[in-house]
Protein backbone atom coordinates (compact mmCIF):
# COMPACT_ATOMS: atom_id res chain seq x y z
CA UNK A 1 0.00 0.00 0.00
CA UNK A 2 1.68 3.38 -0.77
CA UNK A 3 1.05 5.98 1.44
CA UNK A 4 -0.26 9.38 -0.22
CA UNK A 5 2.04 11.63 0.74
CA UNK A 6 4.99 9.54 0.03
CA UNK A 7 3.82 9.22 -3.35
CA UNK A 8 3.30 13.16 -3.42
CA UNK A 9 6.84 13.53 -2.39
CA UNK A 10 8.19 11.19 -5.76
CA UNK A 11 5.89 13.26 -8.22
CA UNK A 12 6.88 16.29 -6.84
CA UNK A 13 10.29 15.57 -7.86
CA UNK A 14 9.05 15.77 -11.44
CA UNK A 15 9.99 20.03 -11.78
CA UNK A 16 7.06 21.19 -14.28
CA UNK A 17 5.05 24.81 -15.27
CA UNK A 18 2.60 26.14 -13.59
CA UNK A 19 -0.68 26.78 -15.77
CA UNK A 20 -4.12 27.82 -14.24
CA UNK A 21 -7.31 26.41 -16.04
CA UNK A 22 -10.31 28.54 -16.09
CA UNK A 23 -13.87 27.83 -17.32
CA UNK A 24 -17.07 29.62 -17.04
CA UNK A 25 -19.77 29.21 -14.34
CA UNK A 26 -23.15 28.86 -14.09
CA UNK A 27 -23.23 32.34 -14.33
CA UNK A 28 -20.53 33.28 -17.30
CA UNK A 29 -18.05 33.91 -14.36
CA UNK A 30 -14.82 32.93 -14.28
CA UNK A 31 -14.03 29.59 -12.47
CA UNK A 32 -10.58 27.90 -12.27
CA UNK A 33 -7.91 26.19 -10.35
CA UNK A 34 -4.06 25.92 -10.50
CA UNK A 35 -2.82 23.00 -12.36
CA UNK A 36 0.38 21.33 -13.04
CA UNK A 37 -1.11 18.13 -14.66
CA UNK A 38 -1.09 19.36 -18.48
CA UNK A 39 0.66 17.83 -21.33
CA UNK A 40 0.19 18.69 -24.89
CA UNK A 41 -1.37 15.59 -27.09
CA UNK A 42 -1.53 16.11 -30.58
CA UNK A 43 0.03 18.62 -33.37
CA UNK A 44 -2.56 18.29 -36.14
CA UNK A 45 -5.28 18.80 -34.93
CA UNK A 46 -3.96 20.31 -31.89
CA UNK A 47 -4.79 18.70 -28.69
CA UNK A 48 -3.88 18.99 -25.19
CA UNK A 49 -4.79 17.49 -21.64
CA UNK A 50 -5.41 18.80 -17.86
CA UNK A 51 -5.77 16.58 -15.35
CA UNK A 52 -8.80 17.75 -12.41
CA UNK A 53 -9.61 16.67 -9.82
CA UNK A 54 -13.29 15.26 -9.95
CA UNK A 55 -13.98 16.84 -6.62
CA UNK A 56 -13.06 20.45 -7.76
CA UNK A 57 -15.30 23.61 -8.53
CA UNK A 58 -13.42 23.98 -11.82
CA UNK A 59 -14.30 20.66 -13.23
CA UNK A 60 -17.95 20.91 -12.18
CA UNK A 61 -18.02 24.26 -14.26
CA UNK A 62 -15.76 22.85 -16.68
CA UNK A 63 -18.36 19.78 -17.64
CA UNK A 64 -21.55 21.79 -17.98
CA UNK A 65 -19.18 24.60 -20.05
CA UNK A 66 -17.76 22.30 -22.66
CA UNK A 67 -14.80 24.53 -22.79
CA UNK A 68 -11.92 25.47 -20.87
CA UNK A 69 -8.33 27.78 -21.24
CA UNK A 70 -5.22 27.15 -20.11
CA UNK A 71 -2.74 29.63 -19.24
CA UNK A 72 1.43 29.46 -18.60
CA UNK A 73 1.90 31.16 -15.46
CA UNK A 74 5.05 33.60 -16.30
CA UNK A 75 7.67 33.88 -13.32
CA UNK A 76 6.46 36.47 -11.04
CA UNK A 77 3.02 35.25 -10.99
CA UNK A 78 3.31 32.86 -8.13
CA UNK A 79 0.12 35.11 -6.62
CA UNK A 80 -1.87 33.38 -9.24
CA UNK A 81 -0.74 30.29 -8.53
CA UNK A 82 -1.44 30.94 -5.43
CA UNK A 83 -4.93 32.22 -5.30
CA UNK A 84 -6.29 29.99 -7.57
CA UNK A 85 -5.28 26.48 -5.62
CA UNK A 86 -7.53 27.93 -2.78
CA UNK A 87 -10.77 26.78 -3.22
CA UNK A 88 -11.99 28.71 -0.27
CA UNK A 89 -11.12 32.05 -2.39
CA UNK A 90 -13.22 34.29 -4.26
CA UNK A 91 -10.76 33.20 -7.29
CA UNK A 92 -12.16 36.53 -10.00
CA UNK A 93 -11.64 38.92 -7.41
CA UNK A 94 -8.26 41.09 -8.29
CA UNK A 95 -7.72 38.71 -10.91
CA UNK A 96 -7.59 40.77 -14.16
CA UNK A 97 -9.38 38.49 -16.74
CA UNK A 98 -11.56 39.19 -19.57
CA UNK A 99 -13.84 37.01 -21.91
CA UNK A 100 -12.34 35.09 -24.72
CA UNK A 101 -13.20 35.42 -28.41
CA UNK A 102 -14.71 31.56 -27.44
CA UNK A 103 -16.24 32.87 -24.55
CA UNK A 104 -14.41 31.07 -22.17
CA UNK A 105 -13.07 33.79 -19.09
CA UNK A 106 -9.20 33.82 -19.47
CA UNK A 107 -6.64 35.64 -17.88
CA UNK A 108 -4.68 38.41 -19.21
CA UNK A 109 -0.71 38.53 -18.94
CA UNK A 110 0.11 35.15 -18.79
CA UNK A 111 3.22 33.56 -20.49
CA UNK A 112 1.04 31.67 -23.22
CA UNK A 113 -2.85 30.68 -23.17
CA UNK A 114 -4.88 28.75 -24.89
CA UNK A 115 -8.49 28.22 -25.32
CA UNK A 116 -10.02 25.05 -25.73
CA UNK A 117 -13.45 22.60 -26.98
CA UNK A 118 -13.51 19.49 -24.38
CA UNK A 119 -12.67 16.66 -27.33
CA UNK A 120 -12.74 13.73 -24.62
CA UNK A 121 -12.57 12.54 -21.23
CA UNK A 122 -11.19 9.78 -19.25
CA UNK A 123 -11.52 9.00 -16.04
CA UNK A 124 -7.96 8.20 -13.78
CA UNK A 125 -8.75 7.13 -10.02
CA UNK A 126 -9.82 10.65 -8.43
CA UNK A 127 -8.78 13.06 -11.39
CA UNK A 128 -10.29 13.37 -14.71
CA UNK A 129 -8.28 13.56 -18.15
CA UNK A 130 -9.79 15.87 -20.20
CA UNK A 131 -8.61 16.53 -23.58
CA UNK A 132 -9.11 19.56 -25.67
CA UNK A 133 -8.39 20.41 -29.33
CA UNK A 134 -7.19 23.83 -29.09
CA UNK A 135 -9.41 26.65 -30.64
CA UNK A 136 -7.35 29.83 -29.94
CA UNK A 137 -3.01 30.70 -29.24
CA UNK A 138 -2.05 33.94 -27.82
CA UNK A 139 2.00 34.30 -26.91
CA UNK A 140 2.59 37.44 -24.49
CA UNK A 141 5.69 38.98 -25.72
CA UNK A 142 6.48 41.20 -23.00
CA UNK A 143 6.72 38.17 -20.90
CA UNK A 144 9.44 35.11 -21.57
CA UNK A 145 10.32 33.20 -18.44
CA UNK A 146 8.38 30.67 -16.73
CA UNK A 147 7.26 30.00 -13.63
CA UNK A 148 8.49 26.71 -11.83
CA UNK A 149 7.02 24.11 -9.59
CA UNK A 150 9.52 21.83 -7.94
CA UNK A 151 9.02 19.71 -4.92
CA UNK A 152 5.56 21.46 -3.67
CA UNK A 153 7.48 25.08 -3.69
CA UNK A 154 7.13 27.91 -6.44
CA UNK A 155 10.73 28.44 -6.60
CA UNK A 156 11.12 30.05 -3.27
CA UNK A 157 10.17 30.60 0.10
CA UNK A 158 6.51 32.34 1.03
CA UNK A 159 6.66 34.79 3.81
CA UNK A 160 3.16 35.50 4.83
CA UNK A 161 1.62 38.54 7.43
CA UNK A 162 -0.98 36.91 9.63
CA UNK A 163 -3.75 38.79 11.02
CA UNK A 164 -2.71 41.99 10.47
CA UNK A 165 -6.04 43.18 9.76
CA UNK A 166 -3.78 45.28 6.64
CA UNK A 167 -5.74 43.96 3.68
CA UNK A 168 -3.89 45.56 1.30
CA UNK A 169 -0.44 44.19 2.61
CA UNK A 170 -0.61 41.28 0.08
CA UNK A 171 -1.12 43.48 -2.69
CA UNK A 172 1.54 45.92 -1.98
CA UNK A 173 1.21 47.43 1.41
CA UNK A 174 3.89 49.83 2.61
CA UNK A 175 5.33 47.43 4.99
CA UNK A 176 5.62 44.65 3.35
CA UNK A 177 6.90 46.47 0.40
CA UNK A 178 9.41 47.52 2.75
CA UNK A 179 10.50 43.88 3.69
CA UNK A 180 10.91 42.89 0.07
CA UNK A 181 12.96 45.98 -0.44
CA UNK A 182 15.18 45.63 2.90
CA UNK A 183 15.12 41.65 3.23
CA UNK A 184 14.02 39.81 0.52
CA UNK A 185 15.70 40.98 -2.84
CA UNK A 186 19.08 41.20 -1.14
CA UNK A 187 18.69 37.41 0.10
CA UNK A 188 17.59 36.46 -3.46
CA UNK A 189 20.57 38.07 -5.02
CA UNK A 190 23.20 36.24 -2.57
CA UNK A 191 20.85 32.55 -2.78
CA UNK A 192 19.10 32.86 -5.66
CA UNK A 193 15.69 32.01 -3.62
CA UNK A 194 13.31 34.18 -4.46
CA UNK A 195 10.58 35.34 -1.36
CA UNK A 196 7.20 35.50 -2.35
CA UNK A 197 5.08 37.58 0.39
CA UNK A 198 1.45 36.35 0.85
CA UNK A 199 -1.11 37.22 3.38
CA UNK A 200 -2.45 37.85 5.79
CA UNK A 201 -5.17 34.80 6.76
CA UNK A 202 -5.65 33.92 10.61
CA UNK A 203 -4.69 31.75 13.32
CA UNK A 204 -7.24 29.39 13.09
CA UNK A 205 -6.51 28.51 9.47
CA UNK A 206 -2.77 28.07 10.16
CA UNK A 207 -3.20 26.00 13.61
CA UNK A 208 -5.54 23.73 10.93
CA UNK A 209 -2.69 23.15 8.36
CA UNK A 210 -0.12 22.66 10.61
CA UNK A 211 -1.67 20.10 12.41
CA UNK A 212 -3.05 18.50 8.94
CA UNK A 213 0.28 18.74 7.80
CA UNK A 214 -0.82 21.04 4.90
CA UNK A 215 0.79 24.43 6.05
CA UNK A 216 1.50 26.35 2.48
CA UNK A 217 3.64 28.39 4.28
CA UNK A 218 7.44 28.56 5.50
CA UNK A 219 7.67 31.76 7.58
CA UNK A 220 5.29 33.99 9.06
CA UNK A 221 5.25 37.68 10.37
CA UNK A 222 3.24 37.85 12.92
CA UNK A 223 1.82 40.05 15.79
CA UNK A 224 3.51 38.85 19.19
CA UNK A 225 0.72 36.85 21.24
CA UNK A 226 -0.17 34.96 18.00
CA UNK A 227 4.15 33.43 18.25
CA UNK A 228 3.51 32.62 22.02
CA UNK A 229 0.32 31.10 21.78
CA UNK A 230 1.28 29.10 18.66
CA UNK A 231 4.48 28.20 20.39
CA UNK A 232 2.38 26.95 23.42
CA UNK A 233 0.29 24.86 20.77
CA UNK A 234 3.41 23.13 19.85
CA UNK A 235 2.64 24.48 15.71
CA UNK A 236 6.10 26.27 15.68
CA UNK A 237 9.48 25.16 14.52
CA UNK A 238 12.26 26.02 17.12
CA UNK A 239 14.50 28.41 15.51
CA UNK A 240 18.30 27.52 15.00
CA UNK A 241 20.57 29.82 16.66
CA UNK A 242 23.40 28.30 15.00
CA UNK A 243 22.26 30.02 11.97
CA UNK A 244 20.47 32.96 13.40
CA UNK A 245 23.17 34.96 15.92
CA UNK A 246 20.98 35.47 19.04
CA UNK A 247 23.54 37.19 21.15
CA UNK A 248 23.64 40.38 18.52
CA UNK A 249 19.84 40.54 19.07
CA UNK A 250 17.69 42.34 21.72
CA UNK A 251 17.10 39.19 24.47
CA UNK A 252 13.77 41.08 25.12
CA UNK A 253 12.55 40.00 21.58
CA UNK A 254 13.82 36.76 21.04
CA UNK A 255 12.48 33.31 22.59
CA UNK A 256 13.41 29.83 21.68
CA UNK A 257 10.52 29.52 18.97
CA UNK A 258 10.47 33.38 17.45
CA UNK A 259 12.72 36.22 16.71
CA UNK A 260 11.37 39.60 16.42
CA UNK A 261 11.76 41.67 13.40
CA UNK A 262 9.90 45.39 14.02
CA UNK A 263 8.63 47.16 16.69
CA UNK A 264 6.02 49.38 16.13
CA UNK A 265 3.76 51.58 18.58
CA UNK A 266 -0.07 52.55 19.31
CA UNK A 267 -0.04 55.70 19.74
CA UNK A 268 -3.18 58.24 20.16
CA UNK A 269 -3.12 60.64 17.71
CA UNK A 270 -5.51 63.62 16.53
CA UNK A 271 -6.10 66.10 14.02
CA UNK A 272 -5.12 69.35 14.36
CA UNK A 273 -8.22 71.12 12.88
CA UNK A 274 -10.78 69.24 15.58
CA UNK A 275 -8.64 70.49 18.25
CA UNK A 276 -6.65 74.00 17.35
CA UNK A 277 -5.62 75.40 20.87
CA UNK A 278 -4.49 72.02 22.61
CA UNK A 279 -5.19 68.82 21.66
CA UNK A 280 -4.99 65.15 23.58
CA UNK A 281 -1.91 63.92 25.56
CA UNK A 282 -2.20 60.98 27.31
CA UNK A 283 -5.30 58.22 27.00
CA UNK A 284 -6.98 59.81 29.88
CA UNK A 285 -7.78 62.78 26.98
CA UNK A 286 -9.06 59.68 24.74
CA UNK A 287 -12.18 58.99 27.28
CA UNK A 288 -12.28 62.58 27.85
CA UNK A 289 -15.51 63.88 25.65
CA UNK A 290 -16.43 67.29 27.65
CA UNK A 291 -12.89 68.34 27.10
CA UNK A 292 -12.17 67.51 23.53
CA UNK A 293 -15.69 66.33 22.15
CA UNK A 294 -15.57 64.52 18.42
CA UNK A 295 -15.33 61.07 17.22
CA UNK A 296 -12.65 58.78 18.16
CA UNK A 297 -10.93 55.93 16.05
CA UNK A 298 -9.67 52.58 17.49
CA UNK A 299 -8.76 48.82 16.11
CA UNK A 300 -11.19 47.17 15.42
CA UNK A 301 -9.41 43.50 15.71
CA UNK A 302 -9.55 41.88 19.40
CA UNK A 303 -6.04 42.65 19.95
CA UNK A 304 -3.87 44.18 22.59
CA UNK A 305 -3.98 48.22 22.93
CA UNK A 306 -7.41 48.94 23.28
CA UNK A 307 -8.09 47.60 26.48
CA UNK A 308 -4.77 48.80 28.35
CA UNK A 309 -5.34 52.86 26.86
CA UNK A 310 -8.91 52.19 28.70
CA UNK A 311 -7.41 51.00 31.86
CA UNK A 312 -4.42 53.43 32.04
CA UNK A 313 -7.38 56.27 31.55
CA UNK A 314 -8.86 55.42 33.93
CA UNK A 315 -6.52 55.55 36.37
CA UNK A 316 -4.70 52.05 36.16
CA UNK A 317 -0.85 52.43 36.70
CA UNK A 318 1.24 51.45 33.81
CA UNK A 319 2.52 48.71 35.93
CA UNK A 320 -0.64 47.44 37.27
CA UNK A 321 -2.06 46.59 34.12
CA UNK A 322 -1.73 42.83 33.93
CA UNK A 323 -3.50 40.56 34.90
CA UNK A 324 -6.45 42.95 32.97
CA UNK A 325 -9.42 44.12 34.45
CA UNK A 326 -11.61 43.10 31.52
CA UNK A 327 -14.97 44.22 33.17
CA UNK A 328 -13.23 47.81 34.14
CA UNK A 329 -11.72 47.79 30.63
CA UNK A 330 -14.97 47.53 28.84
CA UNK A 331 -17.06 49.97 31.47
CA UNK A 332 -14.73 52.62 30.69
CA UNK A 333 -14.32 51.78 26.90
CA UNK A 334 -18.97 52.71 27.11
CA UNK A 335 -18.25 55.87 28.26
CA UNK A 336 -16.93 56.97 24.55
CA UNK A 337 -19.37 54.36 23.07
CA UNK A 338 -21.42 56.54 21.26
CA UNK A 339 -18.16 58.45 19.87
CA UNK A 340 -16.26 55.31 18.84
CA UNK A 341 -15.49 54.39 15.25
CA UNK A 342 -13.47 51.41 13.83
CA UNK A 343 -10.77 51.31 12.04
CA UNK A 344 -9.52 47.72 10.26
CA UNK A 345 -6.82 48.56 8.28
CA UNK A 346 -4.13 50.89 8.34
CA UNK A 347 -4.44 52.93 5.02
CA UNK A 348 -8.17 52.99 6.32
CA UNK A 349 -7.20 54.88 9.82
CA UNK A 350 -5.07 57.08 7.92
CA UNK A 351 -8.26 58.37 6.22
CA UNK A 352 -10.12 58.80 9.18
CA UNK A 353 -7.81 60.87 10.46
CA UNK A 354 -6.38 63.24 7.57
CA UNK A 355 -9.87 63.49 6.48
CA UNK A 356 -11.52 64.87 9.44
CA UNK A 357 -13.83 61.75 9.81
CA UNK A 358 -12.58 60.77 13.23
CA UNK A 359 -10.95 63.78 15.48
CA UNK A 360 -8.73 61.18 17.22
CA UNK A 361 -8.12 57.77 18.35
CA UNK A 362 -5.55 54.55 18.84
CA UNK A 363 -3.17 54.14 15.49
CA UNK A 364 -0.16 52.67 14.34
CA UNK A 365 2.77 55.01 14.57
CA UNK A 366 3.99 55.08 11.61
CA UNK A 367 1.06 55.30 9.77
CA UNK A 368 0.40 58.98 11.56
CA UNK A 369 4.64 59.36 10.42
CA UNK A 370 3.67 58.60 6.87
CA UNK A 371 0.84 61.38 7.30
CA UNK A 372 2.83 64.18 8.61
CA UNK A 373 5.17 63.69 6.12
CA UNK A 374 2.41 64.33 3.55
CA UNK A 375 1.41 67.58 5.77
CA UNK A 376 -1.56 66.41 7.10
CA UNK A 377 -2.91 68.45 9.70
CA UNK A 378 -2.30 65.62 12.41
CA UNK A 379 0.13 64.87 15.27
CA UNK A 380 0.81 62.16 17.62
CA UNK A 381 1.81 61.91 21.33
CA UNK A 382 4.42 59.50 22.34
CA UNK A 383 3.26 59.68 25.71
CA UNK A 384 2.24 56.25 27.23
CA UNK A 385 2.81 54.07 23.70
CA UNK A 386 2.16 50.88 23.70
CA UNK A 387 5.32 48.93 22.55
CA UNK A 388 4.41 46.07 20.03
CA UNK A 389 6.69 43.90 18.27
CA UNK A 390 6.05 42.00 15.11
CA UNK A 391 7.32 38.10 14.86
CA UNK A 392 9.22 35.73 12.40
CA UNK A 393 7.95 32.28 13.32
CA UNK A 394 8.70 29.24 11.20
CA UNK A 395 5.33 26.61 11.16
CA UNK A 396 6.53 23.19 12.36
CA UNK A 397 7.26 20.40 9.82
CA UNK A 398 8.69 23.09 7.63
CA UNK A 399 10.70 21.59 4.17
CA UNK A 400 12.91 24.25 3.79
CA UNK A 401 14.51 24.96 6.90
CA UNK A 402 17.66 25.49 6.14
CA UNK A 403 16.74 28.66 3.87
CA UNK A 404 14.16 29.94 6.34
CA UNK A 405 16.72 29.95 9.16
CA UNK A 406 19.34 31.43 6.82
CA UNK A 407 16.43 34.53 5.38
CA UNK A 408 15.76 34.79 9.11
CA UNK A 409 19.31 35.94 9.83
CA UNK A 410 19.37 37.95 7.11
CA UNK A 411 16.53 39.79 7.46
CA UNK A 412 17.39 40.81 11.52
CA UNK A 413 21.04 41.79 10.33
CA UNK A 414 22.15 45.17 11.17
CA UNK A 415 22.14 46.29 7.36
CA UNK A 416 18.59 44.88 6.97
CA UNK A 417 16.99 46.26 9.84
CA UNK A 418 18.26 49.99 9.24
CA UNK A 419 16.84 49.39 5.69
CA UNK A 420 14.02 48.37 6.30
CA UNK A 421 13.42 51.10 9.09
CA UNK A 422 14.16 53.53 7.17
CA UNK A 423 11.92 52.69 4.54
CA UNK A 424 9.00 51.65 6.79
CA UNK A 425 9.58 53.96 9.52
CA UNK A 426 9.71 51.10 12.21
CA UNK A 427 11.99 50.44 14.91
CA UNK A 428 15.17 48.01 14.25
CA UNK A 429 15.51 45.12 16.51
CA UNK A 430 18.78 44.72 16.43
CA UNK A 431 21.15 47.54 18.50
CA UNK A 432 23.52 47.29 16.03
CA UNK A 433 21.19 49.32 13.18
CA UNK A 434 20.63 52.32 15.72
CA UNK A 435 23.90 54.12 14.54
CA UNK A 436 22.54 53.72 10.65
CA UNK A 437 19.20 55.00 11.24
CA UNK A 438 18.55 58.21 8.79
CA UNK A 439 18.22 61.20 10.97
CA UNK A 440 15.37 62.25 9.43
CA UNK A 441 13.37 59.19 10.55
CA UNK A 442 15.03 58.12 13.83
CA UNK A 443 12.70 60.68 16.00
CA UNK A 444 9.90 59.37 14.60
CA UNK A 445 10.33 55.20 15.73
CA UNK A 446 9.75 54.50 18.53
CA UNK A 447 13.36 53.54 19.48
CA UNK A 448 13.77 57.44 19.92
CA UNK A 449 10.88 57.64 22.82
CA UNK A 450 11.82 53.76 24.99
CA UNK A 451 11.19 56.28 28.25
CA UNK A 452 7.38 57.26 27.23
CA UNK A 453 6.09 53.53 26.51
CA UNK A 454 3.94 50.95 28.48
CA UNK A 455 5.15 47.70 27.96
CA UNK A 456 2.13 44.77 27.13
CA UNK A 457 1.97 41.48 28.68
CA UNK A 458 1.94 39.61 25.69
CA UNK A 459 2.06 36.26 27.32
CA UNK A 460 -0.86 37.34 29.19
CA UNK A 461 -2.82 37.99 25.38
CA UNK A 462 -1.74 34.55 24.27
CA UNK A 463 -3.27 32.86 27.56
CA UNK A 464 -6.73 35.01 27.60
CA UNK A 465 -6.41 36.30 23.87
CA UNK A 466 -8.85 33.66 22.49
CA UNK A 467 -11.63 34.74 25.45
CA UNK A 468 -10.64 38.56 25.05
CA UNK A 469 -11.87 38.01 21.75
CA UNK A 470 -14.87 36.50 22.43
CA UNK A 471 -15.93 39.50 24.84
CA UNK A 472 -14.45 42.28 22.32
CA UNK A 473 -16.37 40.73 20.04
CA UNK A 474 -19.66 40.85 21.93
CA UNK A 475 -19.27 43.96 22.69
CA UNK A 476 -18.22 45.48 19.52
CA UNK A 477 -20.61 47.95 17.82
CA UNK A 478 -22.52 46.92 15.40
CA UNK A 479 -20.62 48.24 11.73
CA UNK A 480 -22.14 51.46 10.70
C1 LIG B 1 1.37 23.84 -8.15
C2 LIG B 1 0.00 23.23 -8.07
C3 LIG B 1 -0.40 22.32 -9.03
C4 LIG B 1 -1.68 21.78 -9.01
N1 LIG B 1 -2.06 20.93 -9.99
C5 LIG B 1 -3.32 20.45 -10.04
C6 LIG B 1 -3.74 19.66 -11.13
O1 LIG B 1 -3.00 19.39 -12.07
N2 LIG B 1 -5.02 19.23 -11.14
C7 LIG B 1 -5.91 19.53 -10.12
O2 LIG B 1 -7.08 19.11 -10.18
N3 LIG B 1 -5.52 20.28 -9.05
C8 LIG B 1 -4.25 20.77 -9.01
N4 LIG B 1 -3.85 21.57 -7.96
C9 LIG B 1 -4.81 21.82 -6.87
C10 LIG B 1 -5.92 22.82 -7.24
O3 LIG B 1 -5.38 24.02 -7.75
C11 LIG B 1 -6.75 23.13 -5.99
O4 LIG B 1 -7.29 21.94 -5.49
C12 LIG B 1 -7.86 24.14 -6.20
O5 LIG B 1 -8.19 24.66 -4.94
C13 LIG B 1 -9.15 23.61 -6.76
O6 LIG B 1 -10.05 24.73 -6.80
P1 LIG B 1 -11.57 24.63 -7.22
O7 LIG B 1 -12.21 23.59 -6.35
O8 LIG B 1 -12.12 26.03 -7.01
O9 LIG B 1 -11.64 24.25 -8.67
C14 LIG B 1 -2.58 22.13 -7.97
C15 LIG B 1 -2.15 23.02 -6.98
C16 LIG B 1 -0.89 23.56 -7.03
C17 LIG B 1 -0.47 24.54 -5.97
Amino acid sequence: MIDTSAFKAVVGRFATGVTVVTTRDGQGNLAGLTANAFASVSVDPPMVLVCLDDGSQTYRHLKDAGSFAVHILAEGQEHLARRFADARRDKSLLVDWRVGDHGTPSLRHCLASMECRVVHQYRGGDHVIVVGEVERLHVDPEQDKPLLYYRGALGGLTLIRLRSGEREISWGGATQDAQRAAWSEEFTTATGITVVQEGPTDYDDFREAVRRDACRFDLLDVEADFAYRAAAEGLLEPLDFSIIDRTRLDPEFVFDHGAACFQFALVLACNEEAYPRRGPECWADLLNTRRFPGRRALYRAPSPGALEAALLADGVAAGELYPLDLPRAFAALDRVRDELVFWSYGAESQRMLATGDVSMGMFWHNRIYDLMKERAPVRMVWREHLAMVSYLVVPRGVENRRAVMNFIAHALSAGSQARFANLASIGPVNPAAMERLDPEVAPHLPTSHHDERVSLDLEWWARHGAEVAELWKAWLPAEK
